[in-house]
Formats: C-alpha cells, sequence, structure tokens
C-alpha cells in the first residue's frame, strides 16, 4: 500500500499572508500524523515564501514519522540541509517566479553536481531523492549517480483536460515508474494530485509513497485537517 507523505507549505503559505506567527506548521504536522501520514514534507524555499528556517528546526526537533526536506540544489539550502539532518531530501527545480515546482529536476543536465551533493547527503546517512518528470533518460542517469529513489511529476497528469491527455499522462508515470521498479529503485510521485485525480497513480503497484500539499490543506479549511488527512489516506489504501 502506498504511504502518505504530508506537504505542509501552504500552512505556512497561510501565516505568510498577514506576517505572523499562525497558523503554525509544526501544529499542522503534528495533526498530519495523529491522522496517520506516514511523512510530513517541507520546502525551504531560497526566497524562504512560506517555511522558513525556524519551521524546518521545529520539525526536525519535533515530527515522530519521517521529515522529507524538499529543497533545491542552491548550495546555501545544501549546507542548511546537511546541518539539519532530515531523513530524506527531495531535490527539486527552483525558480523564482514560479508558482510552485514546475518541472522535474534534469539530472542528466546537473549530473556531476548532483553526485557530489549525493555523497555528501549519504555520508550523513540523508536518503537522497530527485523530483523528476517521467523519463527515462533522467531514471538512467539518476542510477547512474548512485540515486535510488525518485519521485515522479504527476503534474501533467493532474492539469490534464481531457480523458485522451489524462491517459496518455498516466500512462508516461506508470511505464516509468515500473521501469525504475525494474531497476530496483524506490518510486515515489507527487504534485497536483487530489481526492479525484489520486486513486489511479496509488494503484500503481509497488509505489512507495505520495506526496501531497495543496489539496489536503484546501480541503482542511472545510472539515479540518484530521479527517482531510484521513481521507486521503483512506482513497490511497
Ligand atoms: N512533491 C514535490 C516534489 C513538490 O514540489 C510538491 C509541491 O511543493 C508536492 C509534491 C506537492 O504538490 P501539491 O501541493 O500540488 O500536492
Amino acid at each position: 500500500m502506498p504511504k502518505l507523505g504530508v506537504n505542509i507549505d501552504h500552512v505556512a503559505t497561510l501565516r505568510q499572508a498577514r506576517g505572523g506567527r499562525e497558523p503554525e506548521p509544526i501544529e499542522a504536522a503534528l495533526i498530519c500524523e495523529k491522522a496517520g501520514c506516514d511523512s510530513i514534507v517541507a520546502h525551504l524555499r531560497e526566497d524562504r515564501r512560506h517555511i522558513n528556517d525556524g519551521d524546518i528546526v521545529e520539525l526536525r526537533k519535533r515530527i515522530n514519522t519521517r521529515f522529507n526536506l524538499e529543497m533545491s540544489i542552491n548550495p546555501e539550502i545544501v549546507d542548511i540541509a546537511l546541518k539539519l539532518g532530515p531523513d530524506q531530501v527531495t531535490l527539486v527545480p527552483e525558480k523564482r517566479q514560479e508558482l510552485t515546482t514546475e518541472g522535474g529536476l534534469s539530472v542528466v543536465k546537473f549530473e556531476k553536481k548532483l553526485a557530489k551533493i549525493t555523497a555528501l547527503f549519504n555520508e550523513k546517512g540523508i536518503d537522497v531523492s530527485v523530483f523528476i518528470g517521467p523519463d527515462k533518460n533522467e531514471i538512467h542517469s539518476a542510477i547512474y549517480i548512485g540515486i535510488r529513489t525518485i519521485e515522479i511529476h504527476t503534474g501533467e497528469y493532474s492539469l490534464a483536460k481531457d480523458k485522451k491527455s489524462t491517459n496518455r499522462e498516466f500512462k508516461k508515470i506508470k511505464d516509468s515508474a515500473e521501469y525504475a521498479m525494474s531497476k530496483d529503485m524506490i518510486v515515489n510521485a507527487g504534485h497536483g494530485l487530489n481526492y479525484t485525480n489520486v486513486k489511479r497513480i496509488a494503484n500503481i503497484k509497488g509505489i512507495n509513497e505520495l506526496n501531497i500539499g495543496h489539496s489536503i490543506i484546501s480541503r482542511a479549511v472545510f472539515i479540518g485537517l484530521r479527517k482531510a488527512v484521513q481521507d486521503m489516506k483512506a482513497l490511497i489504501q
């Protein structure tokens, strides 16, 4: 059964709207854990638009599940992550102007840099995952530099407007996931997953974990965070 990682960035987005202290991401994380999530995901962006340095320290200290820190490969952020010691880092591309992570990271393009960074994290016992599009070349490159975990970007699938393109995007994800699993990789997926499109992805046999944020936090506004997480967990199972 796939696990559920809850991304709590948008709790911090709401806090930043007023620049005060509430709602606190750590409080959200503890509720998500009580509701049965398997890991907490937070993205420390270079512009600190939502999660900040204090949040990740608090999360590291207080959560009981796995802490998956999403991050770019900017040297300042890499340094912070190495000092913090999350259970896992998920390396993503980052652009200042984007509303959210728009595409996957090109492992092919940054192979040398990523090999070095991966070695640094592995030395500290921190697992490394890369967020990539459903692309075999990226998978080959990740294997080549010793990365054992990938997260497949489900954004195109979740944005597809009609059945034909949804099916096409789904097939790309399924084929890539199965290919990576056949090479003994751990395969996660995420981005844009919600209460209607998650089932199909969760049904891909062997998929390890789904990382979901925006749809859960959105639903939580109406029905509460605990129930929103429980509902998502039930759908995945
Ligand atoms: N996984 C990764 C790597 C992401 O960058 C994001 C967005 O921060 C998510 C999962 C969660 O996406 P969403 O908020 O659309 O569920």
